[in-house]
């Protein structure tokens, strides 16, 4: 009965805010364990162009529609108390697109940002965005930056957006980084893996433990390279406009099924699996 509702008493942080819960996500919270969820979760949003071309529609009415899918996974994750979610929007390959299919991202990007400062705002949630802002219309820098700003205060969960974000290009960026701040300085200790993370966009977040992606492709598509390095992949056939509540505790609960040894021979102690 996926469809039946009922509200979920035990689970009133979950439940409080969200409406109602269906018979399906109520099964589906019922095998999640909440004290073993990731502390970072990256998406990979794809599938908007499949979803829309399924319904005979434009291209752009996918986009769209994925802004539902956004929100949904936002407001779920921020209840949940997960620490950081990174939703990929817009990578710096994504230029090749159309220049009409660039101009209404860009304008959707705006829109967006500026329609759901309120719920984020509810949600305690700090906005902000990752990759290489100096490249986005003005216009678009300025809604970005307003929303940075206006959420910085809040103290629950960080949204990283991605916009103009490459792997390779925020790698080359902190080099860049740790370069410029060697320079005048004459004796130089080899570069640690410490210091490069110290000097990614995601500096002070945790490193993706779970990254979903939408739509069935098997491929990382340049997105946080050198963070992902451990984290658990979860591949769904689901388009991303599709993707919802019930999909997204599906992921959780199958990152709760894997071993994470990082390397090693055993499941380490959960202290050091965080
Ligand atoms: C991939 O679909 C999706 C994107 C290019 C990212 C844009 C995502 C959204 C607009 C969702 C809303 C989110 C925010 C935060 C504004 P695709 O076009 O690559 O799909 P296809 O592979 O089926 O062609």
């Amino acid at each position: 009965m996926p469809h039946s509702r009922l509200h979920l008493p035990t689970l009133p942080s979950l439940a409080d805010g969200f409406g109602p819960i269906t018979a399906e996500e109520s099964d589906l919270l019922e095998k999640l364990d909440l004290s073993r969820l990731p502390r970072h979760i990256a998406v990979i949003m794809d599938g908007n162009g499949r979803w829309a071309k399924r319904r005979h529609l434009p291209r752009i009415a996918g986009h769209s529609a994925g802004t539902q899918s956004a929100r949904i996974t936002i407001e779920t994750c921020a209840r949940l108390k997960i620490e950081a979610l990174t939703l990929y929007a817009f990578s710096v390959e994504n230029w090749r697109r159309p220049k009409a299919e660039i101009e209404f991202l860009m304008q959707l990007l705006r829109e967006y940002v500026r329609k759901e400062l309120p719920l984020l705002q509810r949600n305690n949630v700090r906005m902000r965005f990752i990759g290489r802002p100096e490249e986005l219309p003005e216009a678009v820098q300025r809604e970005t930056r307003e929303a940075t700003a206006a959420t910085a205060d809040n103290s629950g969960m960080i949204l990283n957006i991605a916009v103009n974000y490459g792997g390779r290009a925020e790698i080359v960026d902190a080099l860049n980084a740790i370069v410029a701040e060697r320079n005048g300085h004459s004796a130089h200790a080899p570069i640690s893996e410490e210091q490069i993370s110290r000097n990614l966009y995601t500096s002070d977040i945790p490193d993706p433990d779970l990254l979903i992606r939408t739509s069935g492709e098997m491929r990382v598509s340049n997105f946080l390279l050198w963070q992902i390095a451990y984290a658990e992949i979860f591949v769904t056939e689901t388009l991303w406009p599709d993707f919802n509540r019930a999909r997204l505790l599906e992921s959780l609960i199958d990152f709760q099924k894997r071993e994470r040894r990082y390397g090693g021979i055993d499941a380490p102690p959960a202290s050091a699996a965080r």
